[in-house]
């Protein structure tokens, strides 16, 4: 059964008081809108087609993929008039309708809706409240079968007592809609051509309107303010923390754990409090979190640590190796195992060998570093001279002294050292010692300076 899907986000979202079009705020580091797409593209559809109207050239923009259709409303009258803009674009058998401001809804329910659709039969989602305040509400006749949709605006007190209200998704046979959408009228009480108003038709034709629930009801929850909004975020950072905790993972706090992206996790990971894991990470068995680290696009392989207020961002770290505490590493840096990197460590583009350490106070940037060779504290690497960036090479069991500036491009070979307060300019051959700092003086009886006085 083939499947087009179309997203309604041409509303304004007044009471968001913003510049950005509302479905463009952000849910887990992604907009509203994306994470309908991400789950309209699970179904795998012929086609998705997004309806836009409020700044829509910046959704356009932002979202642009080659497996999305947009399509323009430019006057917002109603959410059948959306539905009507992309009918042109529609062919499949099946026509799901989704919404742009509204980004949690799981697969899972979507795919039971859609089980529901047949030539006679329609799938409506429903969701039961105990404040149904401002939902269409479900008209059901003396059977139970559904009847209509009544807006909140145009029901009967009666019909306000109706606990059932539709979340607005809906699954039909494209063949009708068409047709339907054709006959809506915009004679209610909002002066808007009603989506809802389909379900009366369909059970006039003699079809039947079969319903289903989201397991939670925050799946269909929409945001409208800020408050909604953040509401949302909570909820999916709670879903996202018991996904881990299934998976293996121990939380400390998982009320203190952000997920903005896609993660997989091994098992017996530790996670201590406030850790962000941005982008696409990876976390195999056995790594250790500590608080407040920022983990960006990286992958820890099994038994990696990273310690407390540590910045990764297209890392690797290998197995066994350890980061931090306030270890920064930046894109291309990579750790192999057991490798270690302490305090205040900064790491660009750099390549650290298997048991490889730079304890403390260092930048490697534009850096090959062998095996088992250690980096003296306050060394860094000077990889750039203001127009280019070079490489600096170290061999393996290289020993690095304290506070070394390693003049790019430069090379030092395996086994070499360098003394401590070294400016290293020249390669170094294997085994050599290479001291590059002026040669102490000690002078006698030396008298300090004293202080002028003032006349
Ligand atoms: C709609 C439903 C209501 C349901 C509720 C759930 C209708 C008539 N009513 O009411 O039964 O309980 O959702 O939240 O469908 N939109 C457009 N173009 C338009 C109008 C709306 O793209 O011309 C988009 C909006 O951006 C929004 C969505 O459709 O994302 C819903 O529109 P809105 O006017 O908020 O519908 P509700 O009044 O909430
Ligand atoms: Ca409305």
């Amino acid at each position: 059964m083939s499947l087009d899907i179309v997203i309604l986000a041409a509303g304004q979202g007044t009471r968001m008081r913003s510049a950005l079009p509302k479905v463009l705020h952000p849910v887990a580091g992604d907009s509203m809108l994306g994470h309908v797409i991400h789950s309209a593209r699970q179904l795998q559809p012929q086609g998705i087609h997004v309806v836009i109207g409020h700044g829509a050239e910046l959704v356009r923009e932002r979202l642009a993929a080659d497996d999305l259709n947009f399509v323009l409303q430019d006057k917002q009258l109603g959410t059948g008039h959306a539905v009507a803009q992309a009918l042109p674009a529609l062919s499949a058998d099946t026509v799901l309708i989704l919404y742009g401001d509204v980004p949690l809804i799981e697969v899972e329910t979507l795919q039971r809706l859609l089980a529901k659709v047949s030539d006679q039969q329609l799938g409506l989602l429903t969701v039961t409240l105990d404040d149904p305040t401002g939902y269409g509400r479900i008209v059901r006749d003396a059977d139970g079968k559904v009847a209509a949709i009544v807006e909140h605006k145009d029901a009967s007190d009666a019909q306000k007592a109706i606990r059932e209200g539709n979340t607005g998704i809906l699954a039909v046979p494209g063949k009708r809609l068409a047709e339907w959408l054709g006959r809506l009228s915009n004679d209610n009480a909002q002066g808007e051509y009603y989506l809802t108003d389909v379900i009366a038709m369909a059970v006039a034709d003699g079809l039947v309107v079969a319903t289903e629930q989201p397991h939670d009801p925050m799946e269909v929850q929409g945001a409208n303010d800020r408050r909604q909004l953040a509401e949302l975020e909570r909820h999916y950072q709670f879903r996202e923390a018991r996904r881990l905790m299934a998976q293996g993972v121990t939380l400390r706090d998982p009320a203190r754990f952000d997920v903005r992206g896609e993660v997989t996790v091994g098992r017996d990971v530790l996670i201590d409090i406030n850790v962000i894991l941005e982008g696409k990470v990876v976390i195999e068995d056995d790594v250790q979190i500590g608080p407040n680290c920022v983990i960006k696009n990286s992958t820890l392989r099994k038994g990696a640590i990273i310690k407390a207020n540590s910045h990764l961002e297209g890392a690797v770290m290998g197995e066994g190796s350890d980061a931090g505490p306030f270890a920064r590493l930046r894109p291309g840096s990579v750790l192999e195992a057991r490798a270690h990197v302490g305090n205040f460590v900064e790491l660009k583009n750099a390549h650290l060998g298997e048991g490889a350490k730079a304890g403390h106070l260092t930048y490697l940037g534009d850096a090959e570093i062998g095996a088992r060779t250690n980096i003296g504290a306050g060394t860094i690497t000077c990889n750039y001279d203001g127009a280019n960036k070079f490489k600096t090479i170290l061999g393996e069991d290289v020993f690095i002294g304290s506070n070394n500036s390693l003049v790019a491009p430069v090379d030092i070979h395996s086994g070499a050292t360098t003394a401590a307060g070294s400016t290293v300019t020249q390669n170094v051959a294997e085994g050599q010692l290479a001291v590059a700092r002026a040669r102490q003086r000690n002078i006698d009886g030396w008298k300090r300076p004293e202080k002028i006085k003032k006349s």
